[in-house]
């Protein structure tokens, strides 16, 4: 799989701050956010460039010699545990003729050689043979860093959850994660024994549009209604109590999203000034409900309240909040054990992974309504994903087009609610979309990090 390589940046920015600042009005964003390439490389630099970005779960990443590659910016980079217990993120890219190094996008190696001309790294990066060493001059020296695969000097972990930075000298993880923090731990509060553990089995599917685009529809919650109609009129139709297996799982995740204005506007929205928001849940009946009174439920909440106590457990099982998203390509559901990452590939292409985790100590029945959870509605043959993507790449194609530079997010604006903190609260809004661009033109007219 080469995807992940992406397409040749640009790397001249000939665009002012002012420039960026006049594509986004309070109602409206120019279609050049989404379709010019020189924007795309500067938001590479600025936003991709010196954030903290995801990059790996720990559990991913067991034993000494496990890695993950995957992209930070414009580099495609490999996530690795050494044999001192640390996790390295490093360059993939041999130092001596440049070549790329691993292919694969996870794997457990106890060394990285080169195809080319067999140059061997520990996965900390370092250098640890050469093939036929003595050809070499007498000052070259393996233990000399301009020899070992580059490594970015900043990797953070938050309770498990891995992010690298490119910049200079960051701000500290957590103060970028903010209040978002919640999310985490309480995806981590939900597993009995106090620890989550991601599924070797995910997905991963390209669609040919912008990143930010797949990360608006995320919290988009009129859409629903209109782009997946196709599956709800079935799903209705379809008779109760089915399938024992899926306990009407799949029919009740289809149905919620046929839910009328009224249900959509009881949906409240958040939007914090780091352009992080989330919205309050709307799969909360059947089986995925807190209240759920299957036998598999009652034996889950049973465990979790025997570890932690009842109140406790109440409260963990209530939090509810749906499309946790950390700006800027991280999306975390805590109650469906569920994540989703936007990766940049270039202005109008986005690979996205889906995965889900395992709640260490919860019944095995709670794992499979993750998985079916996960496939549900974020698969590739997703009855629900499939229809998103056919939305965010028509977009692309039309905002490719120059028959109008505008287009429009001002829903909800006369009606959100600003805290004093800096956040938003609306309902029936397009506020996260506006809350996303107040961050975007922040990072992208900030000249140096
Ligand atoms: S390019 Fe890697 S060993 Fe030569
Ligand atoms: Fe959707």
């Amino acid at each position: 799989m080469n995807q992940i390589m992406g397409e040749p940046q640009g790397v001249d920015f000939p665009i002012s701050a002012e420039e960026i600042r006049g594509l986004v009005q309070p109602n409206h964003v120019h279609r050049r956010a989404y379709s010019d390439p020189a924007i795309f490389a500067l938001e590479q630099e600025r936003i991709f460039g010196r954030l903290w970005i995801y990059v790996a779960h720990e559990s991913q990443l067991k034993n000494p010699g496990d890695f993950i590659r995957t992209r930070l910016s414009k580099f495609e980079v490999l996530v690795t545990r050494h044999h001192d217990g640390n996790i390295y993120v490093l360059h993939n890219r041999c130092p001596h003729r440049g070549a790329r190094l691993c292919m694969v996008d996870q794997g457990s190696n106890r060394a990285f050689s080169c195809p080319y001309h067999a140059w061997v790294f520990r996965p900390d990066g370092s250098l640890a043979s050469v093939p036929h060493p003595k050809s070499y001059p007498a000052d070259f020296d393996i233990a000399d860093r301009r020899n070992h695969m580059q490594r970015i000097a900043n990797v953070q972990s938050y309770r498990g959850f891995v992010f690298a930075n490119l910049s200079d000298n960051p701000p500290p993880l957590i103060e970028h994660l903010g209040p978002m923090t919640d999310v985490i731990d309480n995806l981590i509060d939900r597993a009995p024994d106090g620890e989550v553990e991601m599924s070797e089995s995910s997905f991963a599917l390209e669609y040919r549009g912008n990143w930010k685009l797949h990360m608006e529809n995320a919290a988009d919650i009129f859409h629903p209604t209109f782009v997946h109609s196709s599956s709800v009129m079935p799903a209705r139709r379809a008779p109760a109590n089915a399938s024992i297996l899926d306990q009407d799982q799949t029919r009740e995740m289809l149905m919620a999203n046929g839910f009328g204005f009224k249900e959509w506007e009881g949906i409240q929205l958040k939007g914090l000034d780091s352009g992080h928001t989330y919205m309050t849940a709307f799969y909360d009946s059947g089986v995925l409900s807190r209240q759920s009174e299957d036998p598999v439920s009652i034996e889950y909440r049973r465990r979790l309240a025997e570890k932690i106590g009842e109140e406790r457990a109440a409260q963990v099982i209530g939090m509810n909040r749906f499309n946790n998203i950390i700006y800027p390509n991280l999306i975390i559901n805590a109650q469906y054990q569920q994540m989703r990452i936007a990766i940049p590939l270039s202005v109008d292409r986005t690979l996205v992974r889906i995965q889900c985790f395992r709640l260490k100590g919860a019944p095995d029945g709670i794992f499979h309504r993750a998985v079916r959870f996960i496939s549900n509605l974020g698969s590739p043959a997703s009855m629900i994903f499939s229809d998103d993507v056919e939305m965010l790449e028509r977009c692309q194609s039309g905002l490719k087009t120059d028959t109008g530079p505008w287009i429009d997010f001002s829903r909800g604006l006369d009606s959100d609610d600003k805290g004093a903190d800096g956040s938003v609260s609306g309902a029936a809004s397009e506020m996260p979309m506006r809350v996303q661009f107040n961050a975007w033109v922040r990072h992208m007219t900030t000249e140096a990090a």
